[in-house]
Protein backbone atom coordinates (compact mmCIF):
# COMPACT_ATOMS: atom_id res chain seq x y z
CA UNK A 1 0.00 0.00 0.00
CA UNK A 2 1.34 3.11 -1.06
CA UNK A 3 1.89 5.93 1.61
CA UNK A 4 0.30 9.07 2.03
CA UNK A 5 1.99 12.56 0.78
CA UNK A 6 4.16 13.24 3.15
CA UNK A 7 4.31 18.06 4.26
CA UNK A 8 6.75 19.11 6.68
CA UNK A 9 6.28 22.09 8.95
CA UNK A 10 8.86 23.47 10.94
CA UNK A 11 8.30 26.13 13.54
CA UNK A 12 11.02 28.34 13.80
CA UNK A 13 8.92 31.34 14.94
CA UNK A 14 10.14 31.96 18.53
CA UNK A 15 11.93 34.55 19.33
CA UNK A 16 14.40 33.21 21.23
CA UNK A 17 15.13 35.96 23.66
CA UNK A 18 17.16 33.67 26.16
CA UNK A 19 19.81 34.06 23.27
CA UNK A 20 20.15 37.34 24.30
CA UNK A 21 21.40 38.56 20.27
CA UNK A 22 20.00 40.70 17.78
CA UNK A 23 20.35 37.11 15.48
CA UNK A 24 17.50 35.31 15.31
CA UNK A 25 17.99 31.88 17.10
CA UNK A 26 17.44 29.58 14.54
CA UNK A 27 19.94 31.82 12.67
CA UNK A 28 22.81 30.44 15.39
CA UNK A 29 25.27 28.36 13.85
CA UNK A 30 25.80 24.95 14.65
CA UNK A 31 29.34 22.95 12.96
CA UNK A 32 29.19 26.24 10.97
CA UNK A 33 25.64 26.25 9.76
CA UNK A 34 22.51 27.59 10.87
CA UNK A 35 20.67 25.17 13.04
CA UNK A 36 17.90 25.63 10.74
CA UNK A 37 19.98 24.49 7.99
CA UNK A 38 20.57 21.27 9.40
CA UNK A 39 16.62 20.64 10.17
CA UNK A 40 16.25 21.49 6.67
CA UNK A 41 18.67 18.80 5.23
CA UNK A 42 16.78 16.33 7.60
CA UNK A 43 13.87 17.60 6.21
CA UNK A 44 14.95 17.41 2.80
CA UNK A 45 16.53 13.49 3.34
CA UNK A 46 12.67 12.67 4.00
CA UNK A 47 11.85 13.24 0.46
CA UNK A 48 8.33 15.28 1.66
CA UNK A 49 6.20 16.86 -0.75
CA UNK A 50 6.31 20.00 0.50
CA UNK A 51 8.85 21.79 3.41
CA UNK A 52 6.74 24.80 5.11
CA UNK A 53 9.17 26.97 7.96
CA UNK A 54 6.74 29.36 10.06
CA UNK A 55 8.63 32.20 10.64
CA UNK A 56 7.82 35.32 12.97
CA UNK A 57 8.28 39.40 13.40
CA UNK A 58 11.75 40.12 12.30
CA UNK A 59 12.38 36.91 10.61
CA UNK A 60 13.19 38.23 7.31
CA UNK A 61 16.72 37.55 7.90
CA UNK A 62 16.00 33.87 8.39
CA UNK A 63 14.30 33.90 5.07
CA UNK A 64 16.77 35.54 3.09
CA UNK A 65 19.61 33.52 4.30
CA UNK A 66 17.78 29.71 3.33
CA UNK A 67 15.73 30.62 0.65
CA UNK A 68 15.74 28.00 -1.67
CA UNK A 69 12.84 26.44 -4.57
CA UNK A 70 11.92 23.53 -2.04
CA UNK A 71 11.22 25.60 0.93
CA UNK A 72 7.57 27.44 1.39
CA UNK A 73 7.58 30.32 4.00
CA UNK A 74 5.15 31.56 6.20
CA UNK A 75 4.66 34.20 8.37
CA UNK A 76 3.00 34.14 11.79
CA UNK A 77 3.33 37.80 13.27
CA UNK A 78 2.46 36.76 16.47
CA UNK A 79 3.91 34.48 17.72
CA UNK A 80 0.67 32.70 20.16
CA UNK A 81 1.77 29.68 20.03
CA UNK A 82 3.23 26.39 18.83
CA UNK A 83 -0.52 25.42 17.75
CA UNK A 84 -1.07 28.56 16.10
CA UNK A 85 2.57 28.46 14.17
CA UNK A 86 0.74 24.81 12.73
CA UNK A 87 -2.49 26.41 11.97
CA UNK A 88 -0.61 29.04 9.65
CA UNK A 89 0.81 26.26 7.70
CA UNK A 90 -2.46 24.23 7.32
CA UNK A 91 -4.03 26.49 4.53
CA UNK A 92 -1.22 25.18 2.20
CA UNK A 93 -1.26 21.78 2.87
CA UNK A 94 -3.92 18.99 1.84
CA UNK A 95 -6.15 16.81 4.10
CA UNK A 96 -4.85 13.72 3.20
CA UNK A 97 -0.95 14.46 3.67
CA UNK A 98 0.96 13.36 6.96
CA UNK A 99 2.00 16.34 8.31
CA UNK A 100 5.83 15.87 10.45
CA UNK A 101 5.98 19.04 12.73
CA UNK A 102 9.87 19.49 13.91
CA UNK A 103 11.14 22.36 15.31
CA UNK A 104 14.33 24.93 14.00
CA UNK A 105 15.97 25.31 16.80
CA UNK A 106 16.67 21.13 17.81
CA UNK A 107 19.01 20.86 15.25
CA UNK A 108 20.36 16.94 15.79
CA UNK A 109 17.80 15.11 15.08
CA UNK A 110 17.90 12.33 12.60
CA UNK A 111 16.14 11.10 9.64
CA UNK A 112 16.39 7.44 11.49
CA UNK A 113 14.25 8.75 14.41
CA UNK A 114 11.34 10.06 12.44
CA UNK A 115 11.29 7.50 9.95
CA UNK A 116 9.31 5.37 12.20
CA UNK A 117 7.44 8.23 13.42
CA UNK A 118 6.27 8.60 10.06
CA UNK A 119 4.86 5.20 10.06
CA UNK A 120 3.14 5.13 13.27
CA UNK A 121 1.90 8.33 12.09
CA UNK A 122 -0.47 5.98 9.05
CA UNK A 123 -4.55 6.89 10.90
CA UNK A 124 -2.96 7.84 14.60
CA UNK A 125 -1.40 10.77 15.67
CA UNK A 126 2.50 9.66 16.41
CA UNK A 127 4.56 11.48 19.24
CA UNK A 128 8.35 11.27 19.57
CA UNK A 129 9.31 11.30 23.41
CA UNK A 130 11.45 10.59 25.68
CA UNK A 131 12.32 9.75 29.12
CA UNK A 132 14.91 12.33 31.11
CA UNK A 133 16.53 12.41 34.45
CA UNK A 134 15.61 16.07 34.72
CA UNK A 135 12.28 17.03 32.84
CA UNK A 136 11.40 20.25 34.19
CA UNK A 137 10.55 22.40 31.80
CA UNK A 138 9.03 20.16 28.97
CA UNK A 139 5.02 18.91 28.26
CA UNK A 140 5.25 15.61 30.19
CA UNK A 141 3.44 12.43 28.59
CA UNK A 142 0.59 11.13 30.63
CA UNK A 143 -0.88 7.37 30.34
CA UNK A 144 -3.55 5.62 31.54
CA UNK A 145 -3.17 2.79 34.09
CA UNK A 146 -3.03 0.31 30.96
CA UNK A 147 -0.07 2.34 29.17
CA UNK A 148 -1.76 4.30 26.86
CA UNK A 149 -1.48 7.65 26.59
CA UNK A 150 -4.15 10.33 27.68
CA UNK A 151 -2.97 14.06 27.20
CA UNK A 152 0.50 16.03 26.97
CA UNK A 153 0.30 18.60 29.97
CA UNK A 154 2.79 21.51 29.49
CA UNK A 155 5.12 22.24 32.74
CA UNK A 156 3.62 25.25 33.55
CA UNK A 157 -0.18 24.23 33.37
CA UNK A 158 1.05 20.58 35.11
CA UNK A 159 0.04 19.56 39.04
CA UNK A 160 2.72 18.63 41.25
CA UNK A 161 2.28 14.29 40.94
CA UNK A 162 2.09 15.07 36.50
CA UNK A 163 5.47 16.87 37.27
CA UNK A 164 7.27 13.78 38.43
CA UNK A 165 6.52 12.11 35.35
CA UNK A 166 10.13 11.55 33.55
CA UNK A 167 8.94 10.68 29.94
CA UNK A 168 8.29 14.65 27.88
CA UNK A 169 7.18 15.32 24.75
CA UNK A 170 9.76 16.30 22.12
CA UNK A 171 8.51 18.45 20.33
CA UNK A 172 8.03 16.65 17.41
CA UNK A 173 4.60 15.06 15.63
CA UNK A 174 2.82 13.20 13.04
CA UNK A 175 -0.81 12.86 11.90
CA UNK A 176 -2.93 13.63 9.04
CA UNK A 177 -3.44 17.20 7.74
CA UNK A 178 -6.94 16.92 8.30
CA UNK A 179 -7.05 15.76 11.70
CA UNK A 180 -4.91 18.26 12.99
CA UNK A 181 -6.94 21.10 11.16
CA UNK A 182 -9.75 19.13 13.45
CA UNK A 183 -8.07 19.22 16.47
CA UNK A 184 -6.43 22.83 16.25
CA UNK A 185 -9.88 24.75 15.09
CA UNK A 186 -11.05 23.53 18.58
CA UNK A 187 -8.10 24.54 20.58
CA UNK A 188 -8.11 27.68 23.10
CA UNK A 189 -5.88 30.28 24.91
CA UNK A 190 -7.14 28.82 28.26
CA UNK A 191 -3.87 28.03 29.79
CA UNK A 192 -1.25 29.09 31.74
CA UNK A 193 0.48 30.81 29.39
CA UNK A 194 -2.36 32.27 27.12
CA UNK A 195 -1.24 30.47 24.13
CA UNK A 196 -2.61 27.75 21.49
CA UNK A 197 -0.59 24.57 22.33
CA UNK A 198 0.07 21.93 19.90
CA UNK A 199 0.11 19.38 22.64
CA UNK A 200 -3.77 20.17 23.25
CA UNK A 201 -4.06 18.06 19.84
CA UNK A 202 -3.13 14.84 22.11
CA UNK A 203 -5.96 15.23 24.65
CA UNK A 204 -8.47 16.12 21.85
CA UNK A 205 -6.90 12.89 20.04
CA UNK A 206 -7.89 10.65 22.64
CA UNK A 207 -11.44 11.64 23.20
CA UNK A 208 -12.66 11.38 19.69
CA UNK A 209 -10.60 7.93 19.79
CA UNK A 210 -7.80 8.49 17.47
CA UNK A 211 -4.65 5.83 18.62
CA UNK A 212 -2.24 7.74 19.61
CA UNK A 213 1.09 6.57 19.69
CA UNK A 214 4.93 7.12 20.46
CA UNK A 215 8.38 6.71 19.84
CA UNK A 216 11.14 7.21 21.77
CA UNK A 217 13.99 8.77 21.24
CA UNK A 218 17.21 7.08 22.38
CA UNK A 219 19.63 9.64 22.88
CA UNK A 220 18.58 12.68 24.76
CA UNK A 221 21.11 15.22 22.31
CA UNK A 222 19.05 14.30 19.34
CA UNK A 223 16.00 16.19 21.07
CA UNK A 224 17.79 18.57 22.58
CA UNK A 225 16.72 21.67 22.43
CA UNK A 226 18.49 25.66 21.78
CA UNK A 227 17.09 28.11 23.94
CA UNK A 228 20.44 29.82 25.44
CA UNK A 229 24.44 29.49 24.85
CA UNK A 230 24.83 26.79 27.40
CA UNK A 231 22.20 24.77 25.15
CA UNK A 232 23.89 25.51 21.64
CA UNK A 233 27.12 24.68 22.89
CA UNK A 234 26.16 21.49 24.62
CA UNK A 235 24.03 20.68 21.07
CA UNK A 236 27.50 21.53 19.17
CA UNK A 237 29.98 19.14 21.32
CA UNK A 238 27.23 16.76 20.97
CA UNK A 239 27.07 17.18 16.72
CA UNK A 240 31.12 17.24 17.09
CA UNK A 241 31.07 13.98 19.25
CA UNK A 242 28.71 12.39 16.59
CA UNK A 243 31.32 13.28 13.59
CA UNK A 244 33.97 12.23 15.55
CA UNK A 245 32.91 8.77 16.60
CA UNK A 246 31.62 8.84 12.47
CA UNK A 247 35.15 9.52 11.56
CA UNK A 248 36.59 6.66 13.65
CA UNK A 249 34.28 4.22 12.55
CA UNK A 250 35.63 5.12 9.17
CA UNK A 251 39.22 4.61 10.17
CA UNK A 252 40.87 7.98 11.30
CA UNK A 253 43.17 8.32 14.14
CA UNK A 254 41.81 10.81 16.32
CA UNK A 255 44.27 11.52 18.70
CA UNK A 256 41.74 13.51 20.79
CA UNK A 257 38.60 12.93 19.69
CA UNK A 258 37.10 15.52 22.11
CA UNK A 259 39.32 18.19 20.28
CA UNK A 260 37.92 18.31 16.62
CA UNK A 261 35.45 19.94 15.09
CA UNK A 262 34.42 19.45 11.38
CA UNK A 263 32.11 22.37 10.30
CA UNK A 264 31.43 21.37 6.93
CA UNK A 265 32.61 17.80 4.93
CA UNK A 266 35.13 15.97 5.96
CA UNK A 267 36.37 12.87 3.81
CA UNK A 268 39.44 11.25 4.50
CA UNK A 269 41.26 8.05 3.00
CA UNK A 270 43.02 5.29 4.69
CA UNK A 271 45.11 5.61 7.97
CA UNK A 272 44.35 9.61 8.07
CA UNK A 273 45.89 10.64 11.61
CA UNK A 274 44.61 14.08 13.28
CA UNK A 275 46.09 15.52 15.69
CA UNK A 276 44.28 17.95 18.88
CA UNK A 277 42.71 21.16 18.12
CA UNK A 278 42.38 20.85 14.38
CA UNK A 279 38.91 22.97 12.53
CA UNK A 280 38.05 21.92 9.00
CA UNK A 281 35.53 23.87 7.23
CA UNK A 282 33.39 23.61 4.17
CA UNK A 283 35.05 20.70 1.47
CA UNK A 284 37.52 19.12 2.84
CA UNK A 285 39.10 15.97 1.41
CA UNK A 286 42.12 14.20 2.85
CA UNK A 287 44.27 11.50 1.05
CA UNK A 288 45.55 8.38 2.68
CA UNK A 289 48.11 8.24 4.60
CA UNK A 290 47.86 12.18 5.47
CA UNK A 291 48.79 13.44 8.77
CA UNK A 292 47.47 16.82 10.32
CA UNK A 293 49.38 18.44 12.98
CA UNK A 294 48.07 20.02 16.07
CA UNK A 295 46.01 23.48 15.59
CA UNK A 296 45.84 23.21 12.13
CA UNK A 297 42.96 24.89 10.10
CA UNK A 298 42.04 23.75 6.83
CA UNK A 299 38.96 25.16 4.61
CA UNK A 300 37.96 23.94 1.19
CA UNK A 301 40.61 22.24 0.77
CA UNK A 302 42.22 18.90 -0.83
CA UNK A 303 45.58 17.05 0.65
CA UNK A 304 47.06 14.40 -1.75
CA UNK A 305 48.69 11.49 -0.24
CA UNK A 306 50.86 10.91 1.98
CA UNK A 307 50.84 14.90 2.34
CA UNK A 308 51.89 16.22 5.92
CA UNK A 309 50.63 19.28 7.73
CA UNK A 310 53.05 20.20 10.59
CA UNK A 311 51.46 22.18 13.40
CA UNK A 312 49.52 25.77 13.09
CA UNK A 313 48.92 25.74 9.42
CA UNK A 314 46.45 27.54 8.09
CA UNK A 315 45.21 26.26 4.56
CA UNK A 316 42.39 27.30 2.52
CA UNK A 317 41.52 26.58 -1.11
CA UNK A 318 44.76 24.14 -1.19
CA UNK A 319 45.30 21.59 -3.45
CA UNK A 320 48.20 19.15 -3.02
CA UNK A 321 48.92 16.40 -5.52
CA UNK A 322 50.31 14.61 -2.87
CA UNK A 323 53.43 14.07 -1.19
CA UNK A 324 53.76 17.29 0.30
CA UNK A 325 55.11 18.64 3.45
CA UNK A 326 53.79 22.09 5.21
CA UNK A 327 54.17 23.58 7.97
CA UNK A 328 54.53 24.08 10.65
CA UNK A 329 53.12 27.62 10.44
CA UNK A 330 52.28 28.01 6.89
CA UNK A 331 49.81 29.89 5.63
CA UNK A 332 47.97 28.77 2.49
CA UNK A 333 45.51 31.19 0.58
CA UNK A 334 42.99 30.12 -1.79
CA UNK A 335 44.60 29.02 -5.63
CA UNK A 336 47.57 27.36 -3.95
CA UNK A 337 48.38 24.10 -5.79
CA UNK A 338 51.27 22.20 -4.87
CA UNK A 339 52.88 19.89 -7.26
CA UNK A 340 53.91 16.15 -5.31
CA UNK A 341 56.54 16.61 -3.19
CA UNK A 342 56.48 20.23 -3.06
CA UNK A 343 57.24 21.91 0.63
CA UNK A 344 55.85 24.80 2.07
CA UNK A 345 57.63 25.69 5.63
CA UNK A 346 57.72 28.03 8.37
CA UNK A 347 55.62 31.30 7.92
CA UNK A 348 55.61 30.95 4.60
CA UNK A 349 52.35 32.67 2.93
CA UNK A 350 51.31 31.67 -0.76
CA UNK A 351 48.45 32.33 -2.88
CA UNK A 352 47.07 32.14 -6.71
CA UNK A 353 50.42 30.29 -6.87
CA UNK A 354 51.30 26.75 -8.81
CA UNK A 355 54.64 25.12 -7.00
CA UNK A 356 55.84 22.75 -9.17
CA UNK A 357 57.09 19.03 -8.71
CA UNK A 358 59.84 18.77 -5.79
CA UNK A 359 60.16 22.64 -5.46
CA UNK A 360 60.62 24.08 -1.80
CA UNK A 361 59.77 27.20 0.20
CA UNK A 362 60.83 26.39 3.41
CA UNK A 363 60.59 29.82 5.23
CA UNK A 364 59.52 33.47 5.58
CA UNK A 365 58.37 34.31 2.36
CA UNK A 366 55.38 35.32 0.55
CA UNK A 367 54.75 33.92 -2.65
CA UNK A 368 51.98 35.22 -4.58
CA UNK A 369 50.17 35.08 -7.96
CA UNK A 370 52.99 33.03 -9.36
CA UNK A 371 54.22 30.04 -11.47
CA UNK A 372 57.03 28.23 -9.47
CA UNK A 373 58.50 25.47 -11.78
CA UNK A 374 59.99 22.28 -10.99
CA UNK A 375 62.92 21.32 -8.11
CA UNK A 376 63.06 25.32 -7.41
CA UNK A 377 64.78 26.53 -4.25
CA UNK A 378 63.15 29.69 -3.13
CA UNK A 379 65.28 31.32 -0.12
CA UNK A 380 64.37 32.57 3.06
CA UNK A 381 62.27 35.81 3.15
CA UNK A 382 61.47 35.76 -0.55
CA UNK A 383 59.00 38.25 -1.46
CA UNK A 384 56.93 38.45 -4.50
CA UNK A 385 55.98 42.14 -5.01
CA UNK A 386 52.99 41.06 -6.62
CA UNK A 387 50.56 44.17 -6.14
CA UNK A 388 51.95 47.92 -7.81
CA UNK A 389 49.19 49.46 -5.45
CA UNK A 390 46.29 49.09 -8.27
CA UNK A 391 46.58 45.66 -10.18
CA UNK A 392 48.29 42.52 -9.37
CA UNK A 393 50.82 40.79 -11.81
CA UNK A 394 52.37 37.07 -11.80
CA UNK A 395 55.46 36.83 -11.41
CA UNK A 396 57.01 33.12 -13.52
CA UNK A 397 60.17 31.09 -11.53
CA UNK A 398 61.75 28.71 -14.12
CA UNK A 399 62.12 24.92 -13.49
CA UNK A 400 65.32 24.18 -11.20
CA UNK A 401 65.90 28.20 -10.34
CA UNK A 402 67.70 29.04 -7.06
CA UNK A 403 66.09 32.17 -5.20
CA UNK A 404 68.60 33.54 -2.77
CA UNK A 405 67.50 34.55 0.65
CA UNK A 406 65.92 37.97 1.23
CA UNK A 407 65.15 38.57 -2.45
CA UNK A 408 61.91 40.63 -4.65
CA UNK A 409 60.50 39.47 -7.31
CA UNK A 410 58.44 42.72 -8.36
CA UNK A 411 56.16 41.52 -11.00
CA UNK A 412 55.41 41.31 -13.67
CA UNK A 413 58.91 39.61 -13.99
CA UNK A 414 60.43 36.14 -15.02
CA UNK A 415 63.15 34.25 -13.70
CA UNK A 416 64.81 32.18 -16.35
CA UNK A 417 65.82 28.18 -16.32
CA UNK A 418 68.10 27.06 -14.00
CA UNK A 419 68.80 30.49 -12.98
CA UNK A 420 70.43 31.89 -9.42
CA UNK A 421 69.31 34.62 -7.98
CA UNK A 422 71.85 36.03 -5.70
CA UNK A 423 70.86 37.07 -2.12
CA UNK A 424 69.57 40.14 -0.86
CA UNK A 425 68.46 40.90 -4.73
CA UNK A 426 65.60 43.13 -6.30
CA UNK A 427 64.76 41.65 -9.54
CA UNK A 428 62.65 44.45 -11.47
CA UNK A 429 63.47 42.66 -15.02
CA UNK A 430 63.72 39.04 -16.45
CA UNK A 431 66.55 37.09 -16.03
CA UNK A 432 68.15 34.85 -18.47
CA UNK A 433 68.60 31.11 -18.25
CA UNK A 434 71.11 29.21 -16.17
CA UNK A 435 73.20 32.74 -14.92
CA UNK A 436 73.47 34.13 -11.88
CA UNK A 437 72.15 37.38 -11.58
CA UNK A 438 72.06 39.81 -8.83
CA UNK A 439 71.33 43.41 -8.27
CA UNK A 440 72.79 44.96 -5.08
CA UNK A 441 76.07 47.38 -4.25
CA UNK A 442 79.38 45.71 -3.73
CA UNK A 443 80.34 45.30 -0.59
CA UNK A 444 82.87 47.63 0.21
CA UNK A 445 85.22 47.57 3.76
CA UNK A 446 86.95 51.16 5.39
CA UNK A 447 89.93 50.84 6.72
CA UNK A 448 89.78 54.61 8.14
CA UNK A 449 86.56 54.40 9.48
CA UNK A 450 85.96 54.63 13.30
CA UNK A 451 82.96 54.15 15.81
CA UNK A 452 81.65 57.81 16.56
CA UNK A 453 82.78 58.08 20.82
CA UNK A 454 80.50 59.54 23.36
CA UNK A 455 81.31 63.14 24.19
C1 LIG B 1 7.13 22.80 23.44
C2 LIG B 1 6.00 21.84 23.75
C3 LIG B 1 6.41 20.95 24.92
C4 LIG B 1 7.70 20.24 24.61
C5 LIG B 1 8.78 21.23 24.19
C6 LIG B 1 9.98 20.49 23.67
C7 LIG B 1 3.91 22.97 23.20
C8 LIG B 1 2.78 23.75 23.72
N1 LIG B 1 4.84 22.59 24.08
O1 LIG B 1 7.27 23.63 24.58
O2 LIG B 1 5.39 20.01 25.20
O3 LIG B 1 8.13 19.50 25.73
O4 LIG B 1 8.31 22.08 23.14
O5 LIG B 1 11.04 21.36 23.41
O6 LIG B 1 3.99 22.73 22.02
N2 LIG B 1 7.09 28.49 18.00
C9 LIG B 1 6.55 29.14 16.92
N3 LIG B 1 5.48 29.95 17.11
C10 LIG B 1 4.90 30.12 18.31
C11 LIG B 1 5.46 29.46 19.41
C12 LIG B 1 6.56 28.64 19.23
O7 LIG B 1 7.03 29.01 15.80
O8 LIG B 1 3.92 30.87 18.38
C13 LIG B 1 8.25 27.62 17.80
C14 LIG B 1 9.48 28.03 18.58
O9 LIG B 1 10.29 28.89 17.79
C15 LIG B 1 10.16 26.71 18.83
C16 LIG B 1 9.01 25.72 18.91
O10 LIG B 1 7.92 26.35 18.29
O11 LIG B 1 10.98 26.35 17.75
C17 LIG B 1 8.68 25.34 20.34
O12 LIG B 1 8.23 26.49 21.02
P1 LIG B 1 8.62 26.79 22.52
O13 LIG B 1 7.99 28.05 22.94
O14 LIG B 1 10.08 26.65 22.70
O15 LIG B 1 7.83 25.58 23.22
P2 LIG B 1 8.10 25.01 24.62
O16 LIG B 1 7.46 25.87 25.64
O17 LIG B 1 9.54 24.72 24.78
CA1 LIG C 1 11.53 25.26 23.58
Amino acid sequence: MSQPPLSIVILAAGQGTRMRSTRPKVLHPVAGEPMLAHVLRTARSLSPEGIHVIYGHGGEAVRETLDAPDVSWVEQPEQLGTGHAVMQALPHIPDDHRVLVLCGDVPLVRRETLEPLIDAADGALALLTIELDDPSGYGRVLRDADGAVRAVVEDKDAAPEERTVREINTGVLCAAAGRFRGWLDRTDRNNAQGEYYLTDCIALAVAEGTLVCTAAATDPMEVQGVNNRQQLALVERAYQGRMAERLMTEGVTLLDPERLDVRGSLECGHDVVIDVGCVFEGTVVLGDHVTVGPYSVLRDTRLGDGSHIESHSVLEGVDSAGGNAIGPFARMRPGTRLASRAKIGNFVETKNTDVGEGSKINHLSYVGDTDVGRDVNIGAGTITCNYDGANKHRTVIGDGAFIGSDTQLVAPVKVGKGATIGAGSTIVRDTPDDQLTLSRSRQVSLPEWERPKKK
